[in-house]
């Protein structure tokens, strides 16, 4: 039976190895057929005619250049009918290379899923995968062969609005997020529901000064590789397909650029052997950073720092011919460029059927079936995070009379997708998106009557609608608001200097408070948010980010418990604008302040704590959690052991749940000095109330390795202290252990 196995697998790598070797055969036979202005066309990604996502900077004649070979990809070109149309045109070419469609599937694609900080929320491994899987499986039944997904960037400082688009601060938990979406949307490349990742922004976005979109980066190597590049090698180990570069210059370097980053790091030091996409408009804009004095130069600097494709600049269609003949650019440069596309649309078996992937039949069968529907729903369900529930308001009777339900975002429907939402053209929100108040009207009987109020708009000052709302929370037993962002606020080009809560909402809720009534708020937003007041009175809260289609459902499936909240919050709540950046993971400094109120001569504010409103990690749930009996198999350790860690995690609550157990450690003492504190393992651990289970990590030279002062990976001896808990300030076990030589 063993050696059956055996033979099966040598088999299997033997054949994977041939067919390897044809597509690379495959790649060279037809590069030699080539013209130089037919490799150029490779590198050329124009935008479709549906929404533009971002500045189109030419409006080509694009069916006569796609019939002359002149184009390789698109993007935002959606559905079957539209990507076939533009596909046949392609096979009217000489060489008849088939067309790469490109898109921002980001968190679905017609069945929308929780927006990915949300997701990240869960800390469900397997359940962000199958997120991805599904977006893959409809997008790729629409004619897509790839998305400009995932987003890895770390982000500590929520002013930028493309933290909704990423797994939030940690690094640990990032990296392992773009491993699994990585895998959830390749599936085996090449099979029919499956879609290229684009793993982006390479690197240092999430850094921008300020939290500016698009702005500068300056950071150390150490920054570099320690907290902003594992994200995207775990995405690399993953297999990711193709990345994106970067519109920030790192350190001075515009990353389209930024030869270090592309060639040094990326495709020689990690051997990445997909091909790199420019960012929109990317390379052009080094005209605007002053790297470059113009496009064709911009060309020329971007093809030799390793920007294989061109996206919406049109550098390389008009300009790379004219280097080559120059001599400023070496033909092999950009063979090489078209090699490495040219092998992913082998891949993806485009040349046996260039319409392998547009296919009505699929495509009306996979667009928001029940089943994807329902996954999305729990991922929704797993993404909300429970702030506050004193006095155990949550989760609501269903036996409640009358539910009063207020707040400007209780009837949206669109409002629910957030930003990066896929729009396709045919969709009817109003019945595609459940609704907040239809998920209450799906959820509760014929017994409970549910009223409404708006009360105020999300933003603007006008208190006109406070009457009526305090009116209907009156007659009721329990008041539920709904207030946030508007879903378009966080995202690209969406930074915000003022991220409380816009508006008038907060009043809002003070108004509905000072009835008396036990008020449960909701608060809807694409970033870590600022609501002080709300945060300090209101007595129940849930963080529902955006959670996509299934919103409504999903949000009555927590308040009314058929789901104990689960998830942990993935970034830092600051307590105002003031203290950003802000992220859990710092150093302890020379002078780090010994208590809240201490401000003299300490790392501190003189008019702020410097604790966050809501820590990295927490979350709470309907249940609780009791944590005991810790035990390590040694307090000492060299770099070829492994110490085992237990311990005892009890639901001593009434419900059912899962809790995520966190695990940091604190190296002591170090060559170059490390955080208070770091993420390094977690677990998301189901237990029926009363429950007790054995909780097992281990520890070995992998989780407590750094990169020292001359950027080597590895171990130095000294103390650690180990702390497991709830959250990164919700510590209940500690020891200690030793790494010795
Ligand atoms: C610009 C964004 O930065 C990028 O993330 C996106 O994929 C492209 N536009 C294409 O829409």
């Amino acid at each position: 039976m063993k050696k059956t196995c055996l033979f099966t697998l040598l088999l299997f790598s033997v054949l994977g190895f041939s067919q390897q070797k044809t597509i690379d055969q495959r790649v060279e036979a037809l590069l030699k057929q080539m013209t130089l202005e037919e490799k150029i066309g490779q590198l050329n990604q124009y935008t479709g005619d549906n929404q533009a996502t971002g500045p189109i900077t030419i409006n080509p004649n694009k069916e006569a250049e796609i019939k002359g070979g002149l184009i390789g990809s698109m993007l935002n070109v959606i559905g079957t009918n539209h990507t076939r149309q533009y596909q046949e045109l392609t096979m009217q070419s000489r060489l008849k290379i088939p067309l790469l469609f490109g898109q921002d599937v980001i968190h679905g694609y017609k069945t929308t899923f929780p927006i990915p900080l949300a997701e990240a929320a869960s800390w469900d491994l397997d359940a962000i995968a199958l997120g991805a899987r599904i977006a893959a499986v409809e997008a790729s039944a629409s004619g897509i062969h790839w998305t400009f997904a995932p987003m890895v960037d770390i982000a500590r400082d929520p002013r930028w609005g493309r933290v909704m688009e990423g797994a939030g601060e940690d690094t640990y938990l990032g990296s392992k997020i773009a491993y699994a979406r990585v895998k959830g949307f390749q599936g085996n490349l090449g099979d029919v529901n499956s879609v290229m990742a684009c793993v982006k922004h390479f690197v240092g976005y999430g850094a921008a000064v300020g939290g500016r979109d698009y702005n500068s980066v300056d950071m150390s190597d150490r920054m570099l590789w320690e907290t902003y590049l594992p994200p995207f090698k775990a995405a690399l180990d993953a297999g990711a397909a193709t990345f994106m570069n970067s519109f920030n210059d790192l350190n001075g370097v515009p990353a389209t650029g930024n030869k270090f980053l592309q060639r040094d790091i990326l495709k020689g030091k990690w051997n990445f052997q997909g091909f790199v996409v420019s960012d929109w408009g990317s390379i052009g804009e080094m005209v605007n950073h002053g790297n470059v004095k113009d496009t064709k130069e911009a060309a020329q600097l971007a093809i030799t720092a390793g920007s294989d494709m061109d996206m919406e600049s049109n550098a390389y269609r008009y300009n790379l011919a004219q280097l080559v003949q120059e001599g400023k650019v070496d033909v092999a440069l950009i063979d090489d460029a078209v090699k490495r596309i040219l092998h992913k649309k082998f891949e993806l078996g485009l040349f046996e059927d260039p319409y392998k992937y547009a296919n009505l039949k699929r495509e009306a069968k996979e667009l928001n079936n029940p089943l994807h529907r329902k996954i999305a729903r729990d991922m929704a369900a797993k993404s909300i995070v429970l702030l506050k529930n004193e006095k155990q308001i949550l989760p609501l009777s269903k036996e409640l009379k009358k539910i009063a339900f207020i707040g400007p975002l209780v009837k949206e429907h669109k409002q629910n997708m957030g930003f990066w939402a896929v729009e396709l053209p045919e969709i009817d929100y109003e019945k595609h998106v459940v609704s907040q108040w239809e998920g209450l009207q799906n959820k509760v009987g014929k017994n409970t009557q549910l009223l409404y109020a708006k009360g105020c708009e999300i933003e603007g000052n006008s208190k006109e609608g406070f009457a009526e709302a305090v009116a209907v929370a009156n007659q009721a037993d329990v008041v539920i608001v709904s207030i946030g962002e508007r879903g378009n606020m966080s995202g690209e080009a969406k930074s915000r200097s003022n991220i409380h809560i816009p508006g008038v909402q907060e009043e809002l809720v003070q108004a509905l408070q000072a009835t008396g009534k036990p008020v449960v708020v909701l608060i809807n937003a694409g970033r870590p948010l600022i609501f002080n007041q709300t945060a300090d009175t209101a007595p129940a809260i849930l963080y529902t980010w955006w959670l996509g289609t299934e919103a409504g459902n999903a949000i009555a499936d927590v308040l009314f418990g058929d789901y104990n909240p689960s998830g942990k919050l993935p970034m830092t709540f600051p307590r105002e604008e003031g203290q950003l950046p802000i992220y859990y993971n710092h150093f302890n400094t020379g002078r780090p302040a010994p208590n809240e109120n201490a401000t003299n001569y300490v790392s501190a504010y003189t008019d702020l704590k410097n604790s966050p409103k809501f820590p990295f990690g927490y979350g709470l749930s309907y249940t609780t959690f009791d944590y005991g009996d810790l035990k390590l198999s040694k307090n000492r350790i060299d770099n070829s052991e492994t110490i085992d860690i237990s311990f005892r995690l009890t639901n001593s609550g009434k419900y059912a749940g899962d809790e995520v157990v966190q695990l940091y450690l604190r190296d002591k003492v170090g060559s170059v000095v490390r955080p208070i504190i770091e993420l390094k393992d977690f677990q998301k651990i189901h237990l029926d109330a009363g429950e007790t289970k054995m909780i097992q990590f281990s520890i070995d030279k992998e989780k407590l390795s750094f990169y020292n002062q001359q950027l080597e990976w590895g171990t130095e001896p000294g103390d650690f202290d180990l702390m497991i808990g709830s959250s990164s300030s919700d510590i209940r076990l500690r020891s200690t252990f030793e790494l010795i030589k």
